[in-house]
């Protein structure tokens, strides 16, 4: 296997200079990757049981089933008789296995050690536990020593692990009554705890006055350990044990002798080869265990072993009584049905009709009959003032409405009516409503750049709509026209502008909205359940790269985002990217706070040359993606101050890292596994090409699409998963997003973006100060 990548590296390098689409190379070392897969896990032609007992990887009964020789079931039949079933022991010994479960137990049979002195009815016999295993440790938690008798003294004893230790108990008494059942106190049975990390078991039966005194009730002396659970002390036990003579036996298995963090750093060795799984350090002696991820469940050995828990179909969800559960990958959300108030969740508010039902009294109706006749008269005299104030809005709105362009856009419709036909011009009015309004309930997000809320429209659709502070007039043409532009782009992986309001003070842009907040948060927040998986980031990273690519060269005229970044990259419930996009940078105010806001938040994305030259060109926006993918696969913040000072920048590090070879150790560690080692080298080399400083350097974003395309198929072939249904089904779905702050640039024409030059100028003052 070592010898197998390594050649592939050989192959490998000469490539890393060129950036241009390698599918053969691909194909190649897909088919390698398929091969020693197979050959780690076999799991179709392992024997997955023996007689009663499932043998989970890493387990196995034949070489190539089980991760190491540690793992080794054997699987006996008994020769005396060709239809008894089979029987399992621990590697090659003479231990019975009992059970194995995932989360590191495994038991086994541990006999009983006795005693019968001369006078009994059992012959004189003296046996003892002899237990040699080796690799795995007894669990000292859950385990107990336990010796049974009225004349006896139990010894256990450790001596082959690093541990020497002796110890024992005694139990004495002179007859059966004052003894309780279940109760393992010095009266006919006692008890003791074992250490840790002990590896070996002697165990030995005695007593002090061969049983005379007792005899009748009590022939012999026995000890064993058991697992605590499993044995229950009764007064029958003082006989002859009830013909008992095993009993199980908790060991704690483990792989290997590492912990976490070293396993981790041989990616080939490393055992949690599931996405979505953790890692533990054994708590018993050596090495590690792996676990699912919460929300995931199966065996996380395997590479595709764990599997997302539908929680919407177990009984116990936390969704109240009549809310709507859905399933997300790795968590699910509980929401009230439409007409419903509440949280929806069984613990928090639950969800209750939203109208109050009338009370039936007789008062009420009296009530109502003065409150209406009282309102008719008010009304009367009202209405006159009403109207005026009315008049005076309406003339108001008018006023924005020709300031904000909206004649403009108006005419532009006009003549284009049929590629225009999404564009909407909202009312104030209709806004206010889908917003209630602007309550503060509906707040998704503030920034520096204004407010988004939440909207229902009357035909229940969810919108995004923004506020934003402060317009600037000179730049209403600009905004007009980016309205039209941006209207027209229809791509799955861009935020939809579904139209605008020009009736306020500033106009308001209506986008669809996105579920399942931005893809910053997703890689960096570290409360959320479940990080994202390899597979799933580069499906985003392929999506964003086919939006950019889409922006850049197929529409009518050349869109550049100027701002990539992962924050302006939304996601939905099912994980489809979505690039934000609208000309909002030309609604920030340049007031000195947001400039500073505006700074942390984009610097680290945006290409030297553009800083150095001033001009624009698509490939800006590669550069800024190259940073996107570099944060992919390192899970490192764009700008960190927690890296060395000279490495504050991730597109420095993330480059110097890979040019050294180092790649392996700035990788996020949890999307490394055996498998995709390979893809995310290409996907690495891919992202230095779009760092190289010359923009003539770099690939075309359709050329970066393409190559993460040809990935993608890569990953998804061999092993026949496909999730093309979901992605058809995500525009169905939907609970609360983040906002957006989008700044994106239309045109590459030096006038186009004039008004943003001297704003990046402005930026990059304090910076050279700074320094
Ligand atoms: C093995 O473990 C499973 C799950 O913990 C349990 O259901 C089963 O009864 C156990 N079998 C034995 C023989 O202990
Ligand atoms: C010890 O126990 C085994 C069965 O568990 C039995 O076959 C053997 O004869 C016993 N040895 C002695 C010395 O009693
Ligand atoms: C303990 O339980 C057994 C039956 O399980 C019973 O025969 C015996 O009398 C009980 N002993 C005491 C002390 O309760």
């Amino acid at each position: 296997m070592q010898a197998m990548s390594s050649s592939l590296q050989i192959v490998l390098l000469p490539q890393q200079a060129a950036v241009k689409l390698r599918l053969g190379i691909f194909l190649i070392s897909a088919a390698i990757f398929v091969a020693t897969a197979a050959a780690e896990v076999s799991n179709s032609s392992c024997n997955r049981t023996c007689g009663s007992l499932e043998i989970p990887y890493p387990f196995g009964t034949s070489k190539g089933c089980y991760f190491n020789l540690s793992f080794l079931i054997t699987c006996k039949s008994s020769s005396s008789s060709s239809t008894s079933t089979p029987t399992p022991y621990l590697r090659v010994s003479n231990i019975k296995v009992l059970n194995i479960s995932l989360d590191g137990e495994l038991r086994v049979s541990a006999s009983v050690a006795r005693d019968c002195p001369q006078k009994s009815n059992y012959n004189s016999s003296k046996n003892n536990t002899n237990l040699t295993l080796q690799k795995f440790p007894i669990s000292y938690s859950k385990n107990v020593f336990t010796a049974i008798g009225c004349d006896t003294m139990g010894l256990i004893s450790s001596s082959a692990s690093d541990k020497n230790y002796m110890t024992g108990c005694v139990s004495l008494c002179d007859s059966i009554d004052n003894m309780v059942n279940g109760s393992c106190s010095g009266i006919g049975c006692c008890q003791t705890p074992i250490p840790d990390g002990i590896k070996d078991l002697n165990v030995l039966a005695g007593s002090l006055e061969n049983h005379s005194k007792v005899m009748k009730f009590n022939p012999c002396s026995f000890a064993f350990v058991v697992e605590e659970k499993a044995y229950k002390f009764s007064t029958l036990d003082l006989q002859n044990m009830q013909g008992k003579r095993a009993f199980p036996l908790v060991l704690d298995w483990a792989v290997g002798k590492q912990t976490c963090k070293d396993a981790k750093k041989n990616t080939i060795e490393y055992a949690c080869k599931a996405a979505n799984s953790e890692c533990y350090d054994s708590t018993n002696g050596p090495g590690y265990r792996c676990n699912c991820s919460l929300g995931y469940d199966g065996n996380p050995y395997l590479s595709r072993g764990c599997k997302d828990i539908d929680e919407c179909n177990t009984p116990n969800h936390g969704c109240a009584v009549n809310a709507i559960c859905v399933n997300h990958m790795g968590s699910y959300s509980c929401s009230c049905p439409i007409g419903y108030q509440g949280d929806g969740w069984r613990n928090g508010s639950s969800c209750t009709p939203v109208i109050p039902k009338p009370s039936n009294s007789k008062n009420i109706i009296i009530a109502l009959c003065i409150s209406i006749s009282l309102l008719v008269l008010l009304l009367g005299g009202s209405s006159v003032l009403f109207g005026l104030k009315r008049r005076k809005l309406i003339k108001l709105q008018e006023k924005y409405f020709q300031q904000n362009g909206g004649l403009m856009l108006q005419e532009h419709i006009l003549n284009h009516g049929r590629s225009m036909e999404t564009t909407k011009i909202f009312s104030n009015d209709e806004l206010k409503k889908a917003t209630n309004n602007y309550d503060e309930s509906r707040v998704l997000g503030k920034g520096g750049y204004g407010t988004v809320y939440k909207g229902v429209l009357p035909d229940n659709k969810v919108v995004a709509i923004k506020k934003s502070k402060v317009c600037d007039k000179s730049q209403i043409e600009q905004f007009i026209n980016e309205v039209i532009l941006l209207n027209q782009i229809n791509h799955r992986n861009v935020v939809k502008l579904l139209g605008c309001c020009l009736e306020t003070e500033v106009p308001l842009l209506v986008y669809e909205f996105i579920t399942n907040g931005t893809l910053s948060d997703h890689i960096h927040d570290i409360s959320r359940a479940s990080p994202l998986s390899w597979e799933r980031r580069l499906k985003i990273a392929t999506e964003t790269a086919r939006a950019l690519a889409y922006l850049h060269s197929e529409t009518s005229m050349p869109i550049i985002h100027r701002d990539v970044k992962s924050t302006n990259i939304l996601l939905d419930d099912n994980h489809t990217a979505k690039v934000a996009d609208f000309g909002a940078s030309r609604l920030i105010a340049l007031d000195q706070t947001e400039i500073t806001t505006l700074v942390q938040g984009t610097l680290g994305y945006l290409d030297p040359e553009y800083f150095q030259t001033g001009q624009l060109t698509e490939k800006s926006d590669v550069y800024s993606f190259g940073v996107v993918l570099a944060e992919l696969l390192t899970g490192e913040e764009a700008i960190s101050t927690n890296r060395p000072e000279t490495y504050k920048n991730l597109a420095m590090y993330f480059v110097s890292a890979v040019k050294e070879d180092r790649l392996l150790h700035i990788l996020q560690d949890h999307i490394v596994n055996e498998a995709n080692i390979e893809p995310l080298k290409e996907v690495a080399n891919l992202a230095k090409g779009c760092l190289r400083l010359r923009g003539e350097d770099r690939p075309t974003m359709m050329e970066v699409a393409m190559e993460l395309e040809g990935l993608r198929n890569m990953e998804k072939h061999p092993w026949g998963k496909d999730n093309q249904t979901t992605e058809e089904t995500e525009y169905l779905l939907s609970t609360p997003t983040l906002p957006f702050n989008i700044d994106i640039g239309v045109g590459s024409s030096a006038s186009a973006v004039s008004g943003h030059d001297s704003m990046i100028n402005q930026l990059l003052k304090p910076l050279d100060d700074g320094r």
